[in-house]
């Protein structure tokens, strides 16, 4: 499983055979790697409805023809404008062509924000996804829980990506908490540095893990890591 950071929350994840998405925020977004016209995918994950998870969902859908996967509301919202969507709920799996995915929970908003005001998007989500025998789990946007310490107990998991952001999700300080509490092999910050609001410094929060024996993963907008 490869993945590459498109900085924010989102995420190219890469099997021998298959091309995914999850989060994709990159029209708007000053630390976008690339537009959202050069994904090429087969199929977009979402967390939740929020503008900075779902921006360029629909396009990279339609472009490719790829089917959205979210959580049942969310997934609704997508289908009625006419996507092809598959909708999951908290704490379902199920296996797609390129892998198994699993929806945990999360604690946060995924109101949709739209023009004639902000739609009900049901609850956020984090996602477990197995690929090629490796399993990468995305938090989405949380705060700290403590069922992280089952979601590890639970999944081998080889790769997280935590949200070190602080304001709308965890901060650095919370995040470490998660980061031994899943005891990952490896850990990726994420949801930081795109605004200011939400700046932090990735590699002191590597450092805080690596005193506490965890292996932490700085990847610049771009980057491609092979799990
Ligand atoms: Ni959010
Ligand atoms: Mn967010």
């Amino acid at each position: 499983m490869k993945l590459t950071y498109l900085s924010h929350a989102a995420f190219l994840v890469e099997s021998s055979t298959h091309r995914i998405v999850i989060d994709p925020f990159l029209s708007g977004n000053p630390l976008a790697p690339m537009s959202a016209s050069e994904v090429k995918v087969d199929a977009v994950l979402l967390t939740h409805g929020h503008s900075d998870h779902i921006a360029d969902a629909e396009q990279i859908a339609r472009d490719n023809n790829a089917v959205i996967i979210a959580p049942m509301e969310l997934a609704v919202y997508f289908g009625q404008k006419g996507l092809s969507v598959h909708p999951m709920h908290l704490g379902g799996a199920h296996d797609f062509p390129f892998g198994r995915v699993k929806l945990t929970i999360a604690f946060h908003g995924s109101g949709i924000e739209t023009k004639d005001g902000l739609l009900y998007g049901g609850n956020p989500s984090g996602i477990l996804l197995t690929m090629e025998n490796k399993t990468f789990y995305h938090a989405g946007d949380t705060a700290l829980f403590g069922d992280m310490q089952w979601i590890g107990k639970l999944n081998a998991i080889d790769v997280v990506a935590l949200p070190i952001g602080d304001n709308f999700t965890m901060g650095p300080g919370d995040a470490a908490i998660a980061a031994e509490w899943i005891g990952a092999k490896k850990v990726i910050p994420i949801h930081y540095n795109t605004f200011d609001l939400i700046k932090q410094d990735p590699n002191a929060f590597v450092d805080t893990i690596a005193a506490k024996g965890l292996e932490g993963i700085v990847l610049n907008p771009g980057d491609t890591f092979e799990v």
